[in-house]
């Protein structure tokens, strides 16, 4: 994996940078000391050192779900963004892999739900309920709701077969009722954030029944977390922290996380989570937002092009590809497409990132770039650390706690005052 400013030296000076990258390292040291903001929420850096028992143990639960057609997984936030965003990148896009992953409980439309309830009826269905605390409004009502389906078309006899939770180790009431069914269970680290958890089996059960290869990813993470929590200043993840910082400073305000495969949608929401809630406070932050390639071109792509001048980017790119399908070559060439006779879509698509890398850098954006070779476990893996790392450097950068979320209980008091909550 490699992290480049080349096409924004015209934005960056470097004497500044260089400065920024100094104070980057040393918040990175107080991370590491456990000295900084937030420092109780830490754990995240030590889950790729999992063990060969542990992996086993979750990747014997995912299989021993796989017999199940369908399995529900219910989660909102960190407890379900991880997971949608591994399985969205490894799935084929057409036609169903392995055991059927769906998701519940990341909102409260009631048409959803009814749809999901309707499509589960005579299926063979599995739950898996994630929430750290237990008692978070979403996944507990859409629990509640698939609980009662299950129960009322197999009985009890079985749940503890059917229905794997995943919470905190004492607290909630997911917890109380693994006790009172004797279900199995995983734990949520509590000094693990839910954004941070997706190494945890919160991310890594759901994946691994989806067909994902979870010991690739964790040993990608492994060197990757090794490799950026090195205080050196070559270190790809400060040097991310530091040029999103300077940039900030001159007021680009917005990110855009930029890809040419739809396949990264989910992903992108996960980034947006983990940089958003780890950074928008005290009203400051990079408001962190995508956009797919070419899709979005014929979109948003004018706003980039000629909009409000506050928008970089960072691009995620593939050096490789597995698939080599080559435009055909038409006799008649009606559609005057014979120059491509013969080319990769790969290459197409290469040369399509390269002209909107051009045009948006002259257009006063300026364009990050993340290289790998291929998507591979392993490399997401790395990417993982890298950007989780980078995060929490980013914010502490930023003068923020990385790793709490107060904002997020305004939108919740008012609710449950307005459901009459007592
Ligand atoms: O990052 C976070 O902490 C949040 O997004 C939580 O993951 C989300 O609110 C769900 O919480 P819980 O797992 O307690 O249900």
């Amino acid at each position: 994996m490699n992290f480049n400013t080349k096409y924004s030296s015209e934005f960056i000076q470097s004497e500044t940078l260089k400065e920024l990258k100094k104070e980057a390292l040393n918040h990175l040291n107080s991370l590491k000391q456990g000295t900084c903001k937030g420092n109780d929420f830490l754990g995240w850096t030590k889950l790729p050192d999992i063990s060969e028992r542990e992996i086993s143990s979750i990747q014997e639960v995912a299989n021993s779900l796989k017999k199940y057609e369908t399995l529900v997984v219910i989660g909102i936030g960190g407890s379900y963004l991880g997971a949608k965003a591994l399985i969205d990148l490894f799935k084929p896009y057409f036609g169903k892999s392995e055991t059927e992953v769906l998701f519940a409980g990341h909102h409260l439309d009631e048409t959803y739900l009814s749809d999901l309830t309707h499509y589960l009826k005579n299926k063979n269905f599995a739950l898996v309920p994630i929430s750290k605390s237990g008692t978070t409004l979403e996944p507990a009502v859409a629990f509640r709701f698939l609980l009662n389906l299950m129960i009322e078309q197999f009985g009890t006899s079985d749940l503890v077969e059917r229905v794997v939770a995943i919470t905190d180790k004492s607290k909630g009431a997911l917890r109380q009722l693994v006790d009172e069914y004797h279900l199995r269970s995983f734990i949520v680290p509590d000094d693990v954030g839910g954004r941070f958890s997706v190494l945890s089996p919160v991310g890594l059960l759901p994946i691994a029944v989806a067909g994902v290869d979870i010991h690739a990813l964790v040993q990608g993470a492994k060197e990757g977390m090794s490799n950026f929590l090195a205080l050196d200043e070559n270190n790809p993840a400060i040097e991310y922290a530091a040029v999103r910082n300077y940039l900030y400073r001159k007021d680009f305000t917005t990110e855009l996380m930029v890809y040419s495969n739809p396949k990264w949608n989910a992903f992108s929401e996960w980034w947006k989570q983990l940089f958003g809630e780890s950074e928008g406070k005290e009203t400051k932050g990079i408001f962190p937002a995508s956009i797919n390639i070419t899709t979005d071109l014929h979109s948003l792509g004018q706003y980039v092009q000629d909009g409000k001048r506050n928008l970089f980017e960072t691009f995620i790119r593939f050096s490789e590809s597995s698939i080599d399908i080559k435009v055909p070559t038409s006799q008649e060439n009606y559609d005057k497409l014979n120059y491509l006779s013969g080319k990769s879509m790969h290459f197409i698509n290469n040369k399509a990132e390269e002209g909107t890398i051009k045009a948006h850098t002259e257009g006063g954006v300026p364009v990050l770039e993340i290289v790998m070779d291929v998507l591979s476990e392993k490399n997401i893996g790395r990417l993982i650390a890298f950007y989780e790392v980078s995060c929490a450097v980013s914010g502490l950068v930023l003068g923020v706690n990385p790793f709490d979320q107060p904002g997020v209980e305004a939108y919740k008091k008012n609710m449950f005052k307005l459901l009459g909550k007592v």
